[in-house]
């Protein structure tokens, strides 16, 4: 049985928030249970600042998610940057909004609330003379610079949509985003900065937009002065455009389902999706779960690591925390630049008090001894939170032992791109932790474990984890198509939100996340497709065929394993294996690699030609003795080929 870890009382006191006991949590969960329409009704009114308050919960429900999404405050209007900025003009205004760090220790820049809100209006006239008006997609390809949640706040001034893509995209994958969006504006940057190297994005934004006609503008921000490309009559640079651009704007007015942004992940498909979010349901979910979880208080400076092209960074650096007038820090720099006591520096100059990561961070921070981190007073820590795969108890303990000090609580944070925002986790004051348990639901969240034969599992059990009911911070469709929204989410159990996820339920009623259970992968945090790995990989020339998975991964949670069939006339070795990341890097970005490669004769298939990916899966998670029935296969002799050749790192 695994240990509990009862809620430090130096976490618990003087907490301003309504759930600081189980009784409180449990309190507030049955009230968003009995009558949720209302529960977040109330919420919101308190929440968000509304141009016209709404007066309707929730309309419509999951077994009708074919005809339409389901809509939250559906007569509501409002403009989320007045909830993010405006508002706290009067008592917040010389707080600090953001706090950026540079890729450099101590190059800092500290962002007022009054220098945010001026900032935004002028970068969101400079769109609007750029010809963006509400509706219109704008496509964000920057780095971790404070212009680019900037730049995301002024798309939403103005009602437009963002997409912000990760700047470890490549120039392929950055295409396919502008194309599905057909966004009509870019805004990038001369280069990233990354632990002391240049990320070329501009150049790989010329790139990408080689024959897209939809582009008519791209807006560049000046941040390390590189030459780059400029194609006259397209290009702009931000400082032209904004700085003498007039310092207020009036905020658009937007229906509560307008869409907020779209943000592009990785399922089973070859084609990553648009996920789409709106405006009402996504910043009250996500203000709501900022302030309870982290337990935020007006003092703290939050942190949280993430890079704003993930959902983390758009929920928890940027929507969430601003709403909730916080100070929200933004790192541009990696964990070990110069060295891997980067963060605990940086939480004992800037005095962090919440700080949030991914595991993998926390596992290659682990390898490095605990002397970089004890060279640190990290007294002002009080939270500490993960997210983005399952923690293992080692670097759970770790990070509460050793960063913790054992004085700090942990928020296992288990939520999606598609949620909006944390869906199973503790509440910082409140809930006794386990360590790799991402604990309880959070108020509106009504999870279900669905076993092999599709039963209902009540109490203890593992199975495939659902969620029974709407809730306010959920994606409303896919970009462009809702069908396969409603095909990839509500098909599998009709009715049901299935999260891709298996999960175990302990006799406590805790939530264990045991991973994917799809053909998605978690690498270091970063979800990618088996599928976008494999038709990477058979673009090149030498290779017939192959087939993805992945593997348990000492740092990176789960590592790429490739099995390869080459074409006839092409013999394995080193050389093709680096062209085949290669080619990965090119059509996906840096952040994708292969780290196994296995040359096999063939792959296992059925009779009816299918790949059985599980054969494929325990090989490289080191089980072949757990293979099961094979008999099946159309070939059963490459099995042993395949086990015979079986890699590990
Ligand atoms: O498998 C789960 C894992 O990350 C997936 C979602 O990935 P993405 O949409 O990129 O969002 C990541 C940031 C929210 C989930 O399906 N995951 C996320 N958080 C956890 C987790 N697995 C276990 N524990 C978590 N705390």
């Amino acid at each position: 049985m695994s240990e509990v870890y009862d809620v430090p009382a130096r976490v618990r006191e003087g907490s301003p928030n309504p759930m600081t006991t189980m009784d409180g949590y449990r309190a507030a969960y049955a009230a968003s249970m009995d009558d949720p329409g209302g529960f977040w009704l109330r919420e919101t009114k308190q929440r968000l600042q509304w141009m016209r308050e709404p007066t309707q919960g929730l309309e419509g429900n999951f077994h009708e998610i074919a005809d339409g999404p389901v809509r939250w405050f559906g007569d509501g209007e409002l403009n989320v940057t007045e909830s993010c900025l405006d508002r706290h003009l009067l008592d917040r205004g010389d707080k600090v909004a953001i706090l950026w760090e540079g890729d450099e220790p101590g190059d800092v820049r500290r962002i007022t609330y009054r220098d945010l809100h001026r900032e935004v209006c002028q970068a969101a006239h400079a769109l609007r003379e750029l010809g963006v008006k509400k509706g219109e997609r704008v496509i964000i390809y920057m780095g971790m610079v404070p212009e680019a949640a900037v730049a995301m706040l002024a798309c939403a001034r103005l009602g437009a949509i963002h997409s912000v893509v990760f700047g470890g995209f490549s120039a392929d994958a950055l295409r396919d985003r502008v194309r599905d969006c057909r966004a009509q504006i870019v805004i990038t940057q001369d280069e990233g900065l990354r632990g002391g190297r240049p990320i070329p994005l501009k150049e790989t934004t010329d790139h990408a937009l080689v024959g897209e006609d939809s582009v008519e503008k791209v807006l560049v921000l000046k941040r390390t002065g590189a030459d780059v490309g400029w194609v006259e009559g397209r290009d702009v640079w931000w400082h032209d455009a904004v700085a003498s651009a007039p310092d207020s704007l009036d905020a658009v007015p937007c229906a509560a389902e307008d869409p907020l942004f779209i943000l592009y992940t990785s399922g089973s498909t070859g084609r990553p999706k648009g996920v789409l979010h709106t405006c009402g349901g996504y910043l009250t979910w996500t203000s709501y779960t900022h302030q309870n979880v982290f337990d935020v208080r007006e003092d703290d400076v939050y942190a949280c690591v993430a890079d704003v092209g993930w959902i983390t960074g758009h929920s928890y650096i940027v929507y969430g925390p601003l709403c909730n007038g916080a100070t929200t820090v933004m790192f541009e720099s990696t964990p070990m630049y110069p060295d891997p006591g980067r963060y605990w520096d940086m939480v004992e100059r800037l005095g962090i008090t919440v700080f949030y990561t991914a595991p993998t961070a926390i596992r290659a921070l682990a390898a490095h001894g605990d002397e970089p981190v004890r060279r640190h007073d990290l007294s002002s820590l009080r939270v500490l939170g993960t997210v983005g795969e399952p923690i293992n108890p080692d670097a759970w303990i770790w990070y509460h032992e050793v960063v913790g000090n054992g004085r700090c609580t942990i928020v296992d944070t288990w939520w999606q791109t598609e949620t909006g925002g944390h869906m199973i986790t503790p509440i910082a004051p409140a809930t006794p932790t386990k360590p790799g348990s991402a604990t309880l639901p959070v108020p509106g969240v009504l999870p279900l474990l669905l076993d092999e034969k599709d039963r209902i599992i009540r109490g203890p059990g593992q199975g495939r984890l659902c969620i029974d009911m709407p809730w306010p911070g959920m994606a409303r469709t896919v970009w462009g198509d809702h069908e396969r929204y409603v095909s990839v989410y509500f098909s599998l159990f009709p009715g049901r939100y299935f999260t891709g996820d298996g999960c175990r339920r302990d006799k406590d009623g805790y939530y264990w996340i045991t991973g994917r259970v799809d053909d998605v992968l978690n690498v270091s945090g970063h979800r990618m497709g088996t599928a976008e790995f494999e038709a990477s990989l058979v673009s090149v020339e030498a290779v017939a065929e192959a087939g993805v998975v992945g593997f348990p991964h000492p740092i990176k949670g789960q590592g790429v394993y490739a099995y390869i069939v080459l074409q006839p006339g092409y013999e394995p070795g080193d050389d093709i294996e680096t062209l085949m990341n290669q080619q990965i890097r090119k059509e996906i970005g840096a952040h994708a690699r292969v780290d196994l490669f296995q040359f096999v004769p063939g792959l296992p298939k059925t009779r009816s030609g299918k790949v059985m990916r599980r054969i494929l899966r325990k090989v490289a998670e080191g089980q072949p003795e757990a293979l099961g029935d094979t008999s099946t296969l159309a070939d059963p002799s490459v099995v042993q080929a395949i086990i015979d050749g079986a890699k590990s790192l």
